[in-house]
């Protein structure tokens, strides 16, 4: 029984006081300052969130200054502050023919829109019986329901399966486990031919659009594909007639070294999804990019965009406008290519820590998989919770690391750094990770071999 007396956070305790009490007050450059003046270093800037440093002041100026003007705008009308950012994408971050772009809140509301707009635009092409959205089995989309039917995050989808779409989902190109069972030489990224199994599978003329991670993000930790996954994967659309939609959430933005992770292998999908790093987390605005031909065919079939209240709210588009700003004055796009790298060298250290079964990633967006084997992969019970023990042995020692997994994939730690973070500061994060992983996984039963 909650008793009235309870206080206003939180909402739902997670149980864990180290977590339920920590009481955020401050943030500055690469730190979290608590209420009782501890600075936790922010290994994973958020949520895989933030990019240029916390706490700019030019950011809250952009925005004051947007507040102070025209605070609100009805999502249709156009506002100084969304031209100007559109603007910018276009001419600095979008690939062509990605050129119209709209603005929602969270990732989910962006990712539920990628699929409405993708379905909207089949029925405007005269093919209304194209409505299903492949997914992949490791994947994570968002919250939203629709997000949750395309996903392959086990653990959140659980309790809502009544709810969801049964949506078909092709293989991740999980390496270390390949589902094709194959390895590194022997890979002909057979993954990705299997998406051709399930479209012929379901009948091409019931897909509408396949969604994707380019780089999978924390559901299966920095999931790297062979260099010919994404091409032929998106070939594969196209020879069926089924858009690609890009859900670049986690790794827009320069977090893996190119603007978006579509970038690193040329592929320029139908619909981008985009979100966090495109404000830095100053401020909640996702968005998605489409074609001018995507756009004018849906007005050509009678069919229009819905929006939420609150889309494209103009201090959330002068804050992002202000983060890309300062991204692109401040070289930090190859800021991320040199550094990239050098936390590479750092992360290495940890494969040789006899319970990681691997480091893996691109650009800023790092994962270790933790493993109770080596050997044979053989992961710890789910009930031990080591990623629980080890997020929370990190916290101890003052450094804040993101969790990753679906609850059957698990113990997988995810790191993104902001990328304005010094060499000494992935010191202190791998020093950090290797002093919590002979904690967390200390005392476990321990099969490892050798
Ligand atoms: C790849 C990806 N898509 C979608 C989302 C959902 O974004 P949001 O939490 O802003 O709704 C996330 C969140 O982590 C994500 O990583």
């Amino acid at each position: 029984m909650i008793s009235s007396a309870s206080p206003p956070w939180p909402f739902v305790p997670l149980g864990d006081p180290d977590i339920d009490n920590l009481r955020i007050v401050a943030l500055e450059g690469h730190y979290l300052v608590t209420d009782t003046g501890r600075r936790i270093l922010d290994a994973s800037a958020g949520a895989a969130v933030g990019n240029i440093g916390w706490g700019r002041p030019e950011i809250a100026e952009a925005m004051s200054s947007s507040l102070g003007a025209a605070g609100y705008v009805l999502p249709p009308f156009p506002s100084v502050e969304r031209e100007r950012l559109v603007e910018r994408l276009r001419a600095n971050w979008l690939p062509e023919p990605l050129r119209n772009v709209s603005f929602m809140g969270s990732g989910s509301e962006a990712v539920d829109s990628a699929v409405r707009l993708a379905r909207q635009y089949q029925v405007a092409s005269g093919q209304p019986g194209r409505w299903k959205v492949i997914g992949r089995d490791v994947s994570y989309h968002g919250t939203s329901l629709s997000a949750l039917a395309v996903g392959g995050h086990l653990a959140r989808r659980d309790a809502f399966k009544p709810m969801l779409m049964d949506l078909p989902k092709a293989p991740a190109c999980y390496c270390l486990r390949c589902p094709m069972g194959k390895r590194r030489k022997s890979c002909r990224t057979e993954c990705a031919d299997a998406l051709e199994e399930v479209i012929l599978a379901e009948g091409a003329g019931s897909i509408a659009a396949c969604i994707v991670e380019p780089i999978v993000g924390a559901s299966g930790g920095a999931l790297v594909p062979p260099d010919d996954y994404l091409p032929k994967i998106a070939a594969t659309c196209r020879r069926y007639g089924i858009l690609l939609i890009a859900d670049e959430v986690m790794t827009g933005f320069g977090r893996t070294g190119e603007p978006f992770a579509v970038n690193h292998w040329g592929v320029v999908p139908d619909l981008l999804v985009m979100g966090k790093g495109l404000s830095g987390g100053y401020f909640p605005i996702s968005a998605v990019a489409t074609s001018a031909e995507f756009c004018q065919r849906l007005v050509a079939g009678g069919q229009r965009p819905m929006y939420h209240t609150y889309d494209a709210h103009p201090a959330g588009c002068a804050a992002a406008d202000k983060v890309l700003e300062i991204i692109e004055t401040e070289g930090l796009l190859a800021e991320v290519s040199r550094l990239s790298p050098v936390m590479e060298q750092k992360m290495q250290r940890l494969s040789g820590h006899p319970h990681v079964a691997q480091v893996r990633g691109r650009g800023l967006l790092y994962a270790i998989e933790v493993v109770r084997n080596r050997a044979t992969l053989e992961r710890y019970p789910a009930a031990e919770g080591v990623t629980q023990r080890l997020v929370k042995a990190c916290l101890q020692r003052d450094c804040f690391v993101y969790f990753g997994g679906t609850g059957e994939v698990r113990d997988i730690l995810l790191l993104a750094p902001h990328f304005t973070i010094t060499a000494a500061e992935l010191d202190v994060i791998v020093d950090t990770l290797m002093a919590a992983l002979d904690e967390g996984c200390g005392g476990l039963e321990d099969t490892r071999v050798g």
